[in-house]
């Protein structure tokens, strides 16, 4: 019998979720564990770290998972990798469901850079006012460019101070809008932002607002793709489990 495990913590794996209860279609949920309140979701949901490929392949088989869905952030390089390593060990069907990366269009002042290491790099120099979109994790790098003052947005309230000896935090999570990001951007007056290619709706809206208000926005490429196939719509992954939208099972 089918049984999915979705690898989520994004908008995309809730839309999936929602889809697969809606269709009766036997799933798990998986969260990391990264925010202290995850977004609750209508299948049944474990949180935390697997333990790495081995103790993800003893998942996918104690619970007799079929097909595994990634459905994690782009950045989330090391989940994609043990993902394919698992369902290859077990001969489980995976797919990936992902956004497309965000592209530059006219109007904007983009440079990219391939990583958060560069991205610091990139931003030595005299002190500026910057809006910091990349989550918690790599905050500290940015500590080696300790002249600037960064906005953060973050979905937590930090436990502890964030490394950083000039910041402000703001406490929000997506999605965000123009009106608000135009805002926030000119009340901060925020000179550039560092953010992610993370794609999708949800936080494209500060690219927006900076191209309104011709502000540069250093953009942090993905980290490569693992080798797996990759769709971009709910539909797509219903159609690779054999599922037709119209008709129903
Ligand atoms: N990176 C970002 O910018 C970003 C942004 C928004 C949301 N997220 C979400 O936050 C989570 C963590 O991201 P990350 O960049 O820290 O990932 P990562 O570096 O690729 O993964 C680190 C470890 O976290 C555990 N893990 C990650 N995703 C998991 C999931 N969905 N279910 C169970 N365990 C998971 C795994 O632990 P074990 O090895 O012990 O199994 C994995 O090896 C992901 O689920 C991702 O979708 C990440």
């Amino acid at each position: 019998m089918m049984k999915v495990l979705i690898l989520g913590g994004t908008t995309e794996a809730s839309a999936l979720a929602r889809t697969l209860c809606e269709y009766s279609i036997p799933a798990l949920f998986s969260y990391a564990g990264r925010v202290t309140a995850p977004k609750p979701q209508p299948l049944p949901t474990r949180v935390g770290g697997f333990g790495g490929v081995d103790g993800l392949a003893a998942f996918l088989a104690d619970n007799g998972i079929t097909h595994l869905v990634d459905a994690t952030h782009p950045f989330a390089a090391q989940m994609s990798r043990h993902a394919v390593a698992a369902a290859e060990r077990c001969g489980v069907g995976l797919i990936a469901l992902t956004r497309p990366p965000w592209e530059p269009v006219a109007g904007d002042r983009w440079q990219r850079v391939a990583s958060v290491e560069a991205a610091v790099q990139a931003i030595a120099g005299p002190a500026e006012r910057i809006m910091l979109a990349i989550g918690r994790m790599h905050l500290a790098e940015f500590a080696a460019q300790a002249q600037h003052h960064y906005l953060l947005r973050l979905v937590d309230a930090p436990g502890s101070l964030p490394p950083l000896p000039r910041h402000s935090v703001i406490v929000d999570r997506g999605p965000f809008t123009l009106d608000g990001d135009r805002a926030l951007l000119r009340a901060h007056r925020i000179e550039r932002i560092v953010c992610k290619n993370a794609g999708g709706e949800g936080a494209a809206s500060k690219l927006r607002a900076a191209r309104e208000l011709g502000l540069p926005v250093l953009m942090i490429d993905r980290p490569a793709p693992a080798p797996r196939p990759e769709v971009h719509s709910v539909d797509a992954v219903l159609a690779w489990l054999g599922h037709d939208t119209d008709l129903g099972v």
